[in-house]
Order: structure tokens, then sequence, then C-alpha cells
């Protein structure tokens, strides 16, 4: 389904290809070696990286000229520009773990009544007994600062207002950098660092066009703002989006947090902030390196790529590993792919992977058609029809004349409809290719009144809810048929809009948003991906000034409030979730973190069902990995699977990709990857039996007593050895065993491949420590 996603104004495809035909000869890649021994001066460093380059270039001139970033603080490595040749004999050198191009591989990036509904704030809760209790025994995060990778911040919201916040944090060694429309001024005792980083954006693009975006921390799309409020925006009361949508106290997860700016994503020349961004290999690595220096607890990447990408090769995961190795927690988007399988970026096991799901809030807008007909539709739009029926048409039926009659001919793209045909009119356009937003433009162009936008039937029953320049409301894929049939089956078919309202409580919530990515995991397999799922649908968060609402370039509205969809906005609900655990237990690794996370998450929703995915069927872990989070049950999961940085490393020599420490020799015989000490598991291609070994360190009470129980995937059956685990102190730690047997009856070649799910459980009556499992056939 690689076309529907292009829809999403974030973390979209990028349409480069005939560029990049000419840029080949010479290329920015990135030689890495892992980390640094500190023995060597910065300096030192910085001389022993132009050593290499000297050495496949000709003259000092040139290596000087052709080096972007010398990593420096905890990542060993430089990106430089060179032609294949140079990069392949520097990959040749013993002391490289790996050299790669940074294209053609492409990132890109991926409100507040999600807080409420995760049992965060107090007031009317999604199935909550204690309110606000997480939040007071974390201080709201006090302290805790929490890095964003993103494209920068608009630094005037309120909801960084750094009201009666203490001082900055010894810890904090990092900077605020000055640039367009951003000074010293504009950092605070909430926004507390900011910084940019576009070498390797220049080297493929030029120099930025200061039209296009801000050279400085300063957000002129929109998206950093919205991803950094999520985290650690101040209570803001009476915000909401355009036309008064989702009015409510506007606040981030852990409102005391200090934010970290790293603005490393940009707008592309030549195409419309709507259609994407790029975030370069090089400067994202420049940027966590700099984080896990400035002294970041917590990194949120809303960032990924489409290619699969082995680790060795990707910034963010390499990034992530020197991340972890100092304790710092870091959350990524699982991508914005789905619905179909194997679609996941940011799939690391030392990362937590967010995939995103809905809130129980509606902005409902029904449609009324001519045969009395009122279907289910929801919009922000602030524009309403005058109160009558206006004609109705389907796009497709008033193209343009030199525009094919086919199916894209209903999808409203740039310049498709015939004013003449849909002027006055309600016209239906389909999803598919195209911005959603920009669909709404084509049809104001074309002089339409109002626009129905219909889901085709990847989308399912999701509903976006955008700020669309005319009347409008988006309607299911089923209702979309509806409407169709109905146009079909009269001469004169007409409709009317009602106005949209904002309806709390919706059921059932969550549910899976269509968009987000799944598994299995299509790097390594052996691990379970995504973690988790978080508010990701129709989220309402800061916004830029600079920007609008739909970012179109004919948009000139200015909201301080917006509300956007994607894993993009999920990943920062997590990481919140994770700067609150961090306050609570300081000591705690970023592996147990995640795990106390992973096991605690729900998978029952609001009408007390098992959670569904957009079009009502039941979802699976591939799609929520262990459940929904719930950060107040996470503050005390009783066990957690730890794992160390050396853990990962070993982990690696199994798992056939390169070693990305050469300081750690692979033992002889590594574990398998199934024995990584992760919160989940998950066993591809099993041929007979399997036993893997897991270990629990009691985080709960002193003495206590937890039973296994275990839900077997379909077709296999699971042992848990010993059954029950006695701790007699916190901090011990346990080890058991899981078997897996395919049963034998189950071995039908029609199985193959096809994963089934079940949950292992350990419960002392208090805690549930749930794990989700995945096992296919081999
Ligand atoms: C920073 O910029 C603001 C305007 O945005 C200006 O009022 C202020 O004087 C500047 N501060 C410094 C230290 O330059
Ligand atoms: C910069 O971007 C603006 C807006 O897209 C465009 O009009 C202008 O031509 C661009 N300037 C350069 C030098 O490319
Ligand atoms: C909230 O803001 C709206 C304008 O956006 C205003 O009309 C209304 O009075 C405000 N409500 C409160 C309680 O401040
Ligand atoms: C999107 O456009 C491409 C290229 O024109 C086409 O192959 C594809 O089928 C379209 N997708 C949808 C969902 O219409
Ligand atoms: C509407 O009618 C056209 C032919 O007139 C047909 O191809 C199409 O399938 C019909 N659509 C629906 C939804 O009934
Ligand atoms: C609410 O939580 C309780 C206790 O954790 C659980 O037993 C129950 O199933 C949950 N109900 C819903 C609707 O989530
Ligand atoms: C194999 O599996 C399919 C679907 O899971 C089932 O319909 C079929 O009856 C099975 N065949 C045997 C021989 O078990
Ligand atoms: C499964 O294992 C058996 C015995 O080790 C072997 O003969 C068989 O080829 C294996 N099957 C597959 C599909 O790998």
């Amino acid at each position: 389904m690689a076309t529907t996603m292009k829809e999403f104004s974030i973390f979209s495809i990028l349409l480069l290809l005939p560029f990049l035909a000419s840029c080949v000869e010479r290329q920015v890649y990135i030689i890495y070696f892992g980390e640094h021994s500190g023995e060597k001066t910065l300096h030192e460093i910085e001389e022993t990286h132009h050593f290499y380059l000297l050495s496949v270039k000709k003259s000092k001139e040139e290596a000087r000229s052709s080096l972007l970033y010398s990593y420096k603080n905890s990542i060993n490595g430089f990106a430089a520009v060179l032609t294949p040749d140079e990069a392949s004999k520097l990959s040749d050198m013993d002391e490289v773990v790996s050299v790669f191009q940074s294209h053609p591989r492409k990132y890109s990036l991926q409100t507040t009544r999600s807080w409420e509904f995760a049992g965060l704030e107090e007031g009317k809760q999604w199935n909550q007994t204690k309110k606000g209790d997480l939040l007071l025994k974390a201080r709201y995060g006090k302290d805790i600062i929490v890095g964003l990778l993103d494209n920068g911040v608009w630094p005037e919201s309120k909801s960084f207002s750094d009201e009666g916040l203490g001082p900055i944090p010894k810890s904090w060694k990092g900077i605020c950098q000055a640039g367009d429309a951003f000074n010293l001024s504009h950092c605070n005792k909430k926004i507390i660092g900011a910084r940019y980083y576009l070498k390797g954006y220049e080297q493929y693009y030029g120099p930025l066009n200061t039209t296009l975006d801000y050279r400085s921390p300063r957000d002129k799309d929109g998206h950093g703002t919205h991803t950094s409020s999520t985290v650690g925006g101040r209570r803001v009361p009476n915000a909401s989006a355009l036309g008064g949508f989702a009015r409510g106290t506007a606040s981030g997860g852990a409102q005391l947090v200090r934010l970290a700016i790293y603005k490393v994503c940009w707008a592309i020349p030549g195409q419309s902030k709507a259609e994407g961004n790029t975030c370069f290999t090089e400067d994202m690595l420049a940027a966590i390196d700099d984080a896990i220096a400035d002294g970041v607890d917590v990194l949120s990447i809303s960032i990924g790529t489409f290619e699969p990408t082995p680790y060795d090769e990707d910034g963010i995961a390499i990034g992530a590993l020197h991340a972890i190795k100092k304790n710092i927690v870091v959350s990524c988007s699982a991508g914005n792919s789905g619905p179909a399988p194997s679609t996941l970026s940011n799939q690391a096991p030392w990362i937590i992977t967010v995939g995103a799901s809905s809130v129980d809030r509606a902005f409902v807008a029904p449609l009324l058609l001519g045969n009395g007909m009122i279907i289910e539709g929801q919009t922000v739009t602030p524009y309403k029809l005058k109160k009558k029926m206006y004609p109705l048409v389907y796009a497709a039926h008033v193209v343009a004349p030199d525009v094919p009659k086919n199916y894209i001919a209903g999808q409203c793209l740039p310049d498709s409809l015939s004013p003449a045909k849909a002027k006055g009119k309600i016209v239906l356009c389909l999803r598919g290719n195209g911005t959603r937003v920009g669909k709404g433009e084509e049809v104001k162009r074309a002089g339409g009144v109002g626009f129905i936008l219909g889901n085709s039937p990847p989308n399912g029953a999701e509903l976006p809810a955008d700020a669309h320049f005319l009347p409008a409301t988006a309607v299911d894929s089923n209702s979309a048929i509806k409407i169709l049939q109905y146009i079909n089956s009269t001469k004169k078919p007409m409709a009317y809009i009602i106005p949209a309202r904002t309806v709390i409580h919706t059921k059932p919530a969550p549910f899976m948003a269509a968009f987000t990515s799944r598994g299995p995991n299509n790097i390594t397999p052996d691990i379970l991906k995504p973690d988790i799922t978080a508010p990701g649908l129709n989220i309402l968060a800061a916004w830029s000034e600079a920007s609008s609402p739909t970012k179109l370039e004919n948009d000139h509205r200015v909201v301080k409030y917006n509300i956007l969809s994607g894993t993009s906005m999920s990943c920062p609900h997590v990481a919140a979730a994770a700067a609150l655990l961090k306050a609570i237990h300081p000591t705690w690794s970023s592996a147990a973190i995640r795990s106390a996370l992973i096991t605690s998450a729900g998978l029952i929703d609001n009408k007390g069902k098992l959670l569904t995915d957009a079009s009502g069927n039941l979802a699976d872990p591939f799609q929520y990995g262990s459940g929904h989070f719930r950060p107040t049950k996470a503050a005390d999961p009783g066990l957690v699977y730890d794992a160390s940085y050396r853990d990962y490393l070993l982990f690696l020599c199994s798992s056939g990709v390169k070693n990305l420490d050469p300081s750690f020799k692979c033992p002889k015989v590594s574990p398998s990857t199934n024995n990584l000490n992760y919160p989940s598991l998950a066993i591809t291609k099993l041929n007979g039996t399997v036993t893997v070994k897991r270990t629990v360190t009691n985080v709960g009470g002193r003495k206590s007593v937890y039973f296994s129980s275990v839900k077997p995937p379909l077709g296999f059956s699971v042992k848990v050895s010993p059954p029950i685990l006695f701790f007699n102190q916190v901090g011990q730690k346990k080890s058991f065993t899981i078997t897996v047997k395919a049963e034998s009856e189950m071995l039908n070649m029609s199985n193959k491949d096809q994963y089934s799910f079940g949950w292992f459980t350990w419960t002392d009556g208090i805690h549930n420590v749930r794990s989700p499992m995945a096992i296919s056939l081999a």
C-alpha cells in the first residue's frame, strides 16, 4: 500500500529519483568506527579522521573540504563527500566498521485528550481508578531532559512557557544555537537547548532556500512544535484547533520536563511542505552525537525510512545504540506505511518502536443525502455550508476534458476537475494518491462548494480530521460506496454536510490506525516489533505560526494549535511516559523502562473488547506490539526484562548484522537472537521445537511469588519452566525457559509463513507481566 501513505503530510514518500541519477559520482558517505575509547582529545579525533580522508584524497585541502562532520563525542566516525572508489578503499581498512551512503536512503518525519485517555490527566479517564497519581509521583517529569530530533520548534508557543520552572539542571551541557529569527532569548528554562544540522542537506540540495525554511532551530512547518509540545508542553487552558475543535486544556505528557531541540529535517526544494520533508543520516548522527554529550535522558525521534535498512547502515539505529549505552531511552515512530505487512522502520531491539491508534474523540460532521440517508463523517474544517441541499457529484464524473475517466479520476488530483462541471456542487473524492488536503484544495479551485473525502478500502474506517479550505467531511470506505450507489441511483443527487462538532467518549477506542506500519520485523524477524501503541490519530498539539494548518502554499491561516495524525504523534507520547518513569526510577536502564512499558500495556478497548483495527477486525501484535501504553501501570511493573549494551552486541554477533562496536569481540558461540532478554518473543520458521531463555528482575515487593500462564499461539504448544518464580529481595534475578513446539497435526503447508500469536504472563496477584509471542513455521 505504498501509495496510500503518500497522503500523510508527514513521513511521506519522496520522489527524487531523476535528480539522484545525476549526483551519483560524488556522494556523502558515513565512515563509522564504533565507539570512542576515551583516550583521545577532540582535536586528536578530528586529526585521525583527516588522516583517513587524506589516505584516499589527493591533497590536504581536498581532504579538509570534503569533510562534513567529524563525530567526536560518543560516536566515532565522520561524514565526507567521496567517490565510490574512495569509499570502497576506506571500507577495506581494518578499523572501519561500516561505510554507507546517506542517499538514496531517504528519511523523513513520520494531543490533548490523549493524556486523559491514557489515564494520566484528571477528568474522565479510560478505565483508571487513581487520578493523576503517576504525574504526582513523577513530579511531572521535573528536570528530566528530553531531546527531540525533528524540524525545530516555535518557541513563542504558550506550551513552552518556563513560568515557575526552577534553574536548568546542572547535568545539562548543551547550547542554544542562534540563527534566522532565533537568538539566545528564544531558549528558556523549558526549551533549554536548540541546535540545527544541515551540512548533509546542503551538500545534496545546495544552500538552504531561506524562503522555505529558517536556517536556525525555528520551525517553519509545525511538526517539530507538535511533537515537542506533546512530550513536554505546559498546561494551556482553552486551547483548540481552528474553528474551536478539540477545545480543552492542551498539555504535554510530562509538563515539567526540559526540552532540547535538534533540528535535522528540512523542507524539500520544489515540493509543497504538505508533501513532506527530508532528514539526512549524516545530520541526524551529528545531532544524536551532540544530544548524548549534552546530557539528554530521553530521545524522541519521529523519523523513519521506507526502505528496509540494515542496522549498520541505519543512522538512527547506530546513534540509538550509542545513546542506550549511556542509558538514554530512545523512542521512535514505527512508520505510516500500513496496512501492508512488514513495513516497519526503526526495528532495532534497543529502540522503543511505537505504533499509532485512536483516542475516544471524534469531530462529527454527518452527510445528509437527498434520499434522507445520513452518513457518518468527520472533519475539523471551520467552514460551514448554508443550510440547504446542494447538487452532489463524484469527481470522476466531472473531470476536465483531457483527464481519462478511470479510477484515478475520482481522486481529485491537482488540475483534474472541470470548473464548468464542478461549480456550485459537493464533490466526492477518493483517497489514494495525492494529499488529503490537496484534494480539498482542488475541489475549491474548481469552484465546488463542499468536499467529501471518501476512504479507499485499505483506509477502512479510520477518519483523519483535516482543516480543509472549504466545507468538508471524511467518510469511511463502506460509506463512500453507499454515496456512489446513491449518485448512480438518481438523476439529481443532492447532499448537505452538517457542520462538525467535537464529541468525546466515542467507542470503540482505541483502535489501530490503518496507516500504522506493521510487523513482521524485516531486518531481524526474531525481534517482535512494533513494541507498543499510543495515540496517533487526530492529535491536538502546538503549531508553528509560520506554517498553516494544512501546510499548503495557498493556505494563509495562522493557528497556535493543530490536529495531526501519524506515528510521529504516538512516538512522543511514549517518550513522555518514559520520562515520567525515569523520574520515578532514575537508576533503571533503558531496557528496564521499555520492559515496564511493554509488559504493562493494555489490550482492551473502551467497549471491553480486544483491540481492533480501523475496519473493525481483531488487531494483532504486528500492529500494536504488546498493546496500548498504560503509563500508570508501567510505573509499577513488578518484574522487568533487563538488557545491557553488551547484550545487544551479543545479539548482533548472532544476527548476521555486522558488529557495531569493534572493541567488543564476539564469542565463538553466541546465544541465538531469540535469546536476547526481550520482553516479547518472535520465532520465525520454527522446525520442530525451540527453547529460549529469559531472565526477569524483581522490581516489585521484596517477597513475591509469580505464577506463569500461557495462551499458546494456534498450532503450537508452549511450556514455561519453572512455572513458578520465588523472589525474596528487590533486584533479584530469576531465569526461566520457554519451549515452543509445533503441533504435528498443524504442520500444514497452508500455514507456511503465517504467524500465529500468543502470550505468556507472570502474575503475583497484583502485577500482570504480559509478553506477546509471534511464531511462524518453517
Ligand atoms: C532576540 O530576538 C528578539 C525578537 O525576536 C528581540 O526582541 C531580542 O532583543 C533579541 N535578543 C537578543 C539577545 O538579541
Ligand atoms: C526559494 O523558494 C521560493 C518559494 O518556493 C521560490 O519562489 C524561489 O524561487 C526559491 N529561490 C531559489 C533561489 O531557488
Ligand atoms: C476560550 O477561547 C475562546 C476564543 O477562542 C473564547 O471565546 C472563550 O471565551 C474562551 N473561554 C474561556 C473559558 O476562557
Ligand atoms: C497512484 O499512482 C500510481 C502511478 O500513477 C499508480 O500506479 C497507482 O495505482 C496509484 N494508486 C492509487 C491508490 O490510486
Ligand atoms: C455506478 O454506475 C456505473 C455505470 O453506470 C458502474 O460502473 C459503477 O460500478 C456503479 N457504482 C456503484 C457504486 O454502484
Ligand atoms: C479495567 O481494568 C481492570 C483492572 O485492571 C480490568 O480487569 C478490566 O478488564 C478493565 N476494563 C476495561 C474496559 O478495560
Ligand atoms: C490446513 O489449514 C487450512 C487452513 O488453515 C485448513 O482449511 C485445512 O483443513 C488444513 N488441512 C489439514 C490437512 O489439516
Ligand atoms: C526440519 O528438521 C528436520 C530434521 O532436523 C529436517 O529433516 C527437515 O528438512 C527440516 N525442515 C525444514 C523445512 O527445514
